[in-house]
C-alpha cells in the first residue's frame, strides 16, 4: 500500500480528534443552526450502531406508524420507529408525523413535493432570502431548481423584521399559490400565521411552517404555536434548538379529507420518491431528545430566549447596532447584528473565529441579496451556551469578550485565552440526562 494513502487515513483520524477537542472543548459555539446533544442522547446514538446499518423501506399509515416494510428482520425496528413517532406526536400535540427525513432540507423537499402533487399547483409564497428564508424555499435553491416551483415573495417589513400581513394577504389572494410557507433561518420574531393561514386556505393553499430553527423553542412553549395558529404542516431539522441527532421531521394532523390527501402525497414523496435508507440509527436518540424536551424543554426554551435578549441589549447598549431593538431584539434563540461600521460581517466573523467565538456572517434584510460573501451582519444563536448553563452574567461577560474583538480593543489571540477559560467553566450540559441509565432510572420511577 502506498505511504500516501496511509498518511491520508492517519490524517483523517487525527484531524477528527483535533476537531472534537477544538469545537467540543475550546470554542464558544454561537452558530444559530447548530444544536447541542446531552450526554444521554450522544450515548444513545453510540448504542444504536446495528440500527445504523439497516434498511426499513416501506409505507406508513395516517398515524405515522409503520404499515408495510419490504425487508425481513424488522421486528424491533418497526417498534423503534413507532416509539420515536409517538414521542414526537405527543411532544408537539399532533396526530401524524414522519421521522424518516434525514435533514431539514429533506423535510422541505418531501413537504413541498407532496403538497404540490396534492394541489397540482406549483406556486409557493415564501419570504425573500434576505429576510430570512432558507435556500430550500427559494427559486435559486431546492424550491425552484429541484422542484420547479414558482416562488413568489411575501411582503416584508424591514422595520418590524417580519412579514407584512396585510400586503402578503393581497399577494396570496392575487397569486393563488398551492403552498404558503412561513419560518426561516434568520428568524427573530413569530410570523403572522394567525392573520394569514385562513387567507391561504381559502385560496386552496396548504400552510407550511419551517421550524428548522425554532422547533425546540416550540416544544418548550415559546416563540409561537404553529398548529394553534393554523399551520397545516411543520417541517424541521431535529438538531438546532431541538437538541437531537442530525435529521429531519414533518408533523401534521390527519383526519379530514383535505389533510389526508396531502399527507398521503407527502408520504409518497418520502418513500419511494426520496429515501431508501432512512438513517435509522438516529431514531432512539431522537426519541430521547423528545423526552428531554418534554421534561426540561420549557425551562430550556425560556432561558434560551432570555439569553438572546440579554445579549441583544448588552451589545446594543455598548454601541453595536442590533436589529429589532423596538421589539426587544428577539423572541427566539438568535439575534442579528449589523457590523458594517466595524468592518463588515466577513471580517468580524473571521476575527471572532480567531478568538474561538464561532458564529456566522449573515445577510441582513436591507442588504443586497447577492452580496453573500461580505454581508453587513452577524447571526448569533444562544441555544448551545444556554444548554451549558449560561445565565445573564455569563452572557454579559461573553458579550464583553465579543465587543473587545468587534471594536478592536484587544487582539483576537489575547481574547481567545479568556474564551477558553470561560468555556472550561461550563463543562456540564444541562436540561437533559447524563446517561441512558439515568434516563431509564427516571422513567422507571413512573412506569
Ligand atoms: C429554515 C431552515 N430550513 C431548512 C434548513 C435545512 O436544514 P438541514 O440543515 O437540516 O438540511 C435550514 C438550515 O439551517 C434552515 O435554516
Amino acid at each position: 500500500m502506498k505511504e500516501d494513502f496511509l498518511k491520508l487515513a492517519l490524517g483523517l483520524i487525527e484531524t477528527s480528534e483535533d476537531h472534537e477537542r477544538y469545537r467540543g472543548e475550546e470554542c464558544i459555539n454561537l452558530i444559530a443552526s447548530e444544536g447541542l446533544k446531552s450526554p444521554a442522547v450522544k450515548e444513545m446514538l453510540s448504542l444504536s450502531q446495528d440500527l445504523e446499518s439497516r434498511y426499513a423501506e416501506g409505507e406508513n399509515d395516517l398515524e405515522g406508524h409503520v404499515k408495510t416494510r419490504h425487508y425481513q428482520g424488522q421486528k424491533y425496528m418497526t417498534q423503534i420507529e413507532n416509539y420515536a413517532t409517538d414521542l414526537m406526536k405527543d411532544l408537539f400535540g399532533c396526530n401524524w408525523t414522519d421521522v424518516r427525513l434525514v435533514s431539514g432540507t429533506h423535510a422541505n423537499l418531501a413537504t413541498f413535493k407532496g403538497i404540490s402533487l396534492a394541489t397540482k399547483n406549483n406556486r409557493m409564497v415564501v419570504s425573500p432570502l434576505s429576510a430570512g428564508a432558507h435556500i430550500t424555499h427559494d427559486y435559486s435553491g431546492l424550491a425552484g431548481r429541484v422542484l420547479g416551483l414558482e416562488t413568489i415573495n411575501h411582503a416584508y417589513d424591514i422595520d418590524e423584521l417580519n412579514i407584512d400581513a396585510e400586503k402578503s394577504a393581497t399577494i396570496i389572494n392575487s397569486t393563488r399559490p398551492g403552498i404558503v410557507t412561513f419560518g426561516g433561518s434568520l428568524f427573530q420574531f413569530p410570523h403572522p400565521i394567525k392573520e394569514l393561514a385562513k387567507v391561504a386556505k381559502e385560496t386552496g393553499a396548504y400552510v407550511v411552517y419551517d421550524a428548522a430553527h425554532v422547533l425546540g423553542l416550540i416544544a418548550g412553549g415559546e416563540f409561537q404555536d404553529p398548529f394553534g395558529e393554523g399551520v397545516d404542516f411543520i417541517s424541521a431539522s431535529t438538531h438546532k434548538t431541538f437538541p437531537g441527532p442530525q435529521g429531519g421531521v414533518i408533523l401534521a394532523n390527519s383526519g379530514d379529507e383535505r389533510m389526508n390527501k396531502a399527507i398521503k402525497k407527502v408520504q409518497h414523496a418520502i418513500f419511494p420518491l426520496t429515501t431508501s435508507n432512512t438513517h435509522l440509527g438516529r431514531l432512539p436518540a431522537l426519541g430521547l431528545a423528545a423526552l428531554e424536551l418534554k421534561l426540561y424543554g420549557k425551562d430550556l426554551a425560556k432561558q434560551t430566549v432570555k439569553n438572546a435578549q440579554t445579549a441583544g441589549k448588552c451589545l446594543f447598549e455598548s454601541g453595536v447596532k442590533v436589529l429589532g431593538e423596538k421589539n426587544g431584539f428577539t423572541k427566539s434563540h438568535q439575534i442579528a447584528v449589523d457590523v458594517r461600521d466595524h468592518g463588515g460581517g466577513r471580517k468580524i466573523a473571521s476575527n471572532l473565529e480567531k478568538a474561538n467565538v464561532i458564529l456566522n456572517k449573515n445577510l441582513l434584510p436591507y442588504d443586497n441579496q447577492h452580496n453573500r460573501k461580505d454581508p453587513s451582519g452577524l447571526r448569533i444563536g444562544f441555544q448551545d451556551v444556554t444548554r451549558r448553563g449560561f445565565k445573564k452574567g455569563d452572557i454579559e461577560y461573553l458579550c464583553s469578550l465579543i465587543l473587545d474583538v468587534v471594536k478592536g480593543k484587544r487582539k483576537p489571540a489575547e481574547v481567545r485565552k479568556d474564551v477558553i477559560k470561560l468555556r472550561q467553566n461550563f463543562k456540564e450540559i444541562r436540561y437533559g440526562f447524563h446517561s441512558v441509565n439515568e434516563a431509564k432510572d427516571h422513567l422507571r420511577k413512573y412506569v
